[in-house]
């Protein structure tokens, strides 16, 4: 059947189209221009940071800010293991080693296994290059305690806050955490430029190699020279015009998700043996909602509830496979890891869930009947 509510699509108009639009008539169709000027001066002053570096995607942010923050070839990074495989992959990219570390009951890095994790890396011999936490599904991480932690090592923090934009942890908003961050504007976060990226900093000196590794490394002579190896990252005009239309339309995204989240904790608070994933929603941009499906209490598993709900046209995802299993870093002598079975019970339980500001409180309504109905045909062929 086709998807009818989905898990979480752009919603574009009428803005979006007119900055376009702008951006098309004012002839900067370059990864270069005053749209882009715009939109990494919002960015940074939607995540209280002092700079953004727009970048053509979430994981070229992530992989520039680990170079800038001084990843080698070689080090260890520490990273949770439940997160999108961009976050590891990044790490890769910048020749290190990703180190996986389970997550607390929130989803996010657990500070205590990082203690373990960064202190058996070191042990290896291996230099622990950075600590790269991340703000899963739109929950800011405890960027105080897993900072302590990477501070202790001396190693810097750098924060995934891919899919955490609009988010806050107490006074801070995401993204302001850490020594670096970077934020993604692919098609599905809360607000995209259809694919983008942006690396966050209070410091000069890293927006500057960030920005510059991001345009081939050219240094500013007439003639073409470059010191360093670049990489072609920046982001495009064009793009950066649909990313401005969409940050203004930051809080309308923020209400439409969190009712959406108000009305699955409802449904949980209702149903015996369903929880949402994170627990309290303090802070959180709400970006996807997923619940964790207890199968003694609710006679039901994620498979078939996920089955069910596609049935009616209706898309749901398994919560993220922790990256520690996934078969390209399943080998856990090159990818050493840190487990205390967390993040495999949140997989094998976890259920996301229409998030989208394009579904309306109708759509969500429809979920959460469908999911409740069936629960309470426990046992039967959903
Ligand atoms: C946690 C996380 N990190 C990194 C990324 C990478 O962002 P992008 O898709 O823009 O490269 C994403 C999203 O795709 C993500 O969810």
């Amino acid at each position: 059947m086709a998807i009818r509510i989905p898990l979480s699509v752009p919603v574009v108009g009428p803005a979006e189209r007119e900055l376009l639009l702008e951006a098309l008539d004012s002839g900067w169709i370059t990864p270069a221009g005053p749209q882009l000027d715009a939109f990494e001066a919002e960015v940074a002053r939607c995540t209280g940071r002092a700079r953004a570096v727009g970048v053509s995607s979430g994981t070229a942010a992530l992989h520039l800010a680990l170079v800038v923050a001084g990843v080698r070839e070689g080090d260890a990074v520490l990273c949770p293991t439940l997160s999108f495989i961009a976050s590891a992959n990044a790490i890769s990219h910048a020749r290190a080693v990703p180190v996986f570390v389970d997550c607390d009951a929130t989803g996010n890095m657990a500070p205590g296994l990082l203690e373990e994790a960064i202190a058996a890396a070191e042990r290896t011999g291996r230099r622990v290059g950075a600590v790269l936490a991340v703000d899963l599904y739109g929950k800011v991480a405890d960027h105080d305690a897993i900072g302590a932690v990477a501070r202790a090592y001396g190693a810097p923090l750098v924060v995934d806050a891919a899919e955490s934009l609009g988010a806050r942890r107490g006074e801070r908003p995401a993204g302001s955490h850490g020594d670096i961050a970077a934020v993604s504007f692919n098609g599905n976060k809360i607000v995209t430029a259809s694919s983008g990226g942006a690396v966050l900093t209070d410091d000069d000196e890293l927006a500057d190699r960030a920005r510059h590794l991001a345009t081939q490394a050219r240094e500013p002579v007439p003639h073409y020279e470059h010191r360093v190896i670049g990489y072609n990252y920046r982001l495009s005009n064009i793009l950066a015009a649909l990313g401005l239309a969409q940050l203004r339309r930051l809080p309308e995204f923020l209400t439409a998700r969190r009712a959406h989240r108000e009305a699955y904790r409802a449904l949980c608070a209702e149903a015996a043996g369903l929880e949402i994933l994170g627990g309290d929603d303090e802070g959180d941009n709400c970006w996807i909602t997923s619940v964790l499906v207890d199968p003694a209490a609710t006679g039901q598993d994620p498979v078939r509830l996920r089955e069910h709900l596609a049935r009616a046209g209706i898309e749901a995802r398994p919560v993220f496979a922790p990256l520690h299993s996934q078969p390209v870093y399943a080998d856990p002598v090159a990818y050493p890891r840190v487990l205390d079975g967390t993040a495999d019970r949140l997989f094998a339980t976890g259920l996301s869930l229409p998030s989208s500001p394009a579904s309306l409180p109708q759509d969500v309504a429809e979920v959460c009947e469908r999911l409740a109905g069936a629960l309470v045909r426990t046992g039967a062929a959903a």
